[in-house]
């Protein structure tokens, strides 16, 4: 067979992805406000996380100081040029702009931090892809308002992108309103992406979190925020590119019995393209008005509601894929982890260490599918392993699963494209070693460079070039041609 591939187009975005609230650290510094990301302590893959209202003296708290990027940036920044990064995803940590969110004033100092960073992105020519909401939000929020259940969030969060988009409008050209916006889809985003204080004793946990109404009622006014921030960010500058960002959970049927397949359909309608037909398409689509209906949930909408999100519809499509997972009409069969979800377990697939099915064709079949539905452009945000790294006596970190991960993820990528898929650009998730969303651990690794601290929060903090740092950046060198 000849070889057909096409080639990353030219200026296609090699690049790294990350969030303040799991990289930054600086929790209280120039001026910050206490974030919800600052109240959650740290966890491990068997002990889940905890959310305290009050900080507790003596417990750990991962994002509060994190890896220390904010005072470190320039020494990151510079191993990212290294690499050749091309774009670097991050994310504006809310509670340093509005300490409280309903703050009158901007917070002047946090503002001049970003300069900062971005200034010394623009001396290396790397493009800033900035995540405005991504899990984090001024814990005031939820202590006043209960985060986004609450109609006047929108109005808060969009006089932050106000803000945010005059402050940077000659600097910063990509946006995504908001990190995996279907999280509230699923109870784990009650908190994380709702900022909603879960009911209970606070446990980070499914069963902890699970209130529908309260959930897409929120989602709700997510979705009429970023529509509203889209309109007024193309007004503030024509040449912005604001994107919507979805935690695609890849969902195969476990058999052909049509019975999984139907689920495996409505699942992929309910998780996906829900919120994507929302923000792409401007309206809800009918399998989710009647998943509303027959769950008794009822979406309160103002009488301008559905033309907002007619006027505010994005103008890319990124996403973060790790993982695939099967479904079934049986009850009984084996379940598998996910980041936001539970699935079943594919006979044909390995799961890493924290129990993720790997599956770079799933990457292949997830572009085809978006980009059939939108015809828009699409970028990879998030993507990668976490796992266990070893540094060897000789101060080495051989990371060779990390490099096989991300290579089939690229080879997939490829096909995708020459299947004619449109795709702009590649972030893998956590660049550099940070904060696990989901248990707060530290040894959950994805980067290229290693970050010398643990769970306890012990650690240097050095930084250290991986094995899988030098292959990245023949990777960017020639633009995807040299993967081995
Ligand atoms: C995504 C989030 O769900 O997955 C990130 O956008 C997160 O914030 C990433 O860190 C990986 O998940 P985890 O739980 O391994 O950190």
């Amino acid at each position: 067979m000849s070889n057909v591939l096409a080639k990353f187009p030219q200026g296609f975005l090699w690049g790294g992805a990350t969030a303040a609230n799991q990289f930054e650290g600086g929790y209280r510094e120039g001026g910050k406000g206490l974030s919800t990301a600052d109240v959650m302590t740290g966890g491990t893959h068997t002990i889940p996380r905890r959310i305290t209202p009050v900080l507790e003296e003596g417990t750990y708290y991962p994002s509060h100081e994190a890896i220390d990027f904010y005072h470190r940036y320039k020494e990151d920044i510079k191993l990212f040029a290294e690499m050749g990064f091309k774009v670097f995803r991050m994310s504006i940590a809310w509670s340093r702009i509005f300490p409280n969110g309903d703050d009158k004033e901007p917070n002047e100092e946090g503002l001049k931090f970003y300069d900062d960073v971005f200034a010394e992105l623009k001396k290396y020519n790397i493009e800033p892809l900035v995540t405005i909401s991504h899990y984090e939000a001024p814990f005031n929020l939820t202590k006043k308002y209960n985060g986004w259940a609450d109609r006047r969030v929108i109005d808060f969060y969009v006089k932050y992108c106000e803000t945010i988009f005059n402050r940077y409008k000659n600097v910063v050209k990509y946006w995504l309103t908001f990190n995996e916006i279907n999280a509230l889809t699923m109870p784990l985003g009650t908190f994380m992406a709702g900022a909603i204080m879960p009911e209970g004793n606070g446990e980070f946990t499914n069963a902890a979190l699970n209130n529908d109404q309260i959930r897409f009622q929120a989602l709700h006014h997510q979705f009429v925020a970023s529509a509203k921030a889209v309109k007024l960010g193309h007004e503030i500058n024509k040449d912005f590119k604001i994107g919507c960002m979805i935690a695609y959970m890849c969902t195969y049927p476990l058999t052909p019995n049509p019975e999984d397949v139907i689920l495996a359909q409505n699942k992929d309608n309910l998780s996906n393209f829900l919120c994507s037909d929302v923000q792409v398409r401007g309206e809800y689509p009918g399998f989710a008005k009647r998943f509303f209906k027959e769950n008794n949930i009822n979406i309160v909408m103002e009488k301008d509601d559905e033309k907002i999100l007619k006027e505010g519809c994005v103008d890319f499509y990124t996403f973060s894929y790790y993982m695939s997972f099967c479904v079934s009409a049986d009850p009984n069969q084996e379940k598998i982890g996910g980041n936001l979800s539970l699935g079943l377990k594919n006979p044909y697939l390995k799961a890493s260490d924290w129990g993720w099915q790997i599956d770079p064709k799933g990457l292949r079949w997830t572009l085809n599918n978006i980009y059939n539905r939108y015809r828009i452009p699409l970028m990879v945000v998030e993507n990668g392993l976490g796992a266990v790294d070893t540094v060897e006596a000789d101060g080495s970190i051989n990371d060779d699963y990390r490099i096989d991960y991300l290579r089939e993820h690229i080879k997939e990528m490829r096909e995708a494209i020459t299947d004619g898929v449109d795709l702009m650009g590649y972030t893998p998730w956590g660049c550099i070693d940070l904060v696990s969303a989901s248990t707060g651990e530290m040894k959950k690794r994805y980067g290229f460079i290693y970050v010398d601290k643990d769970n306890e929060g012990k650690g240097t903090l050095d930084r250290k070039r991986k094995k899988s740092f030098y292959w990245y950046k023949k990777v960017i060198e020639t633009n995807g041609e040299e993967l081995e």
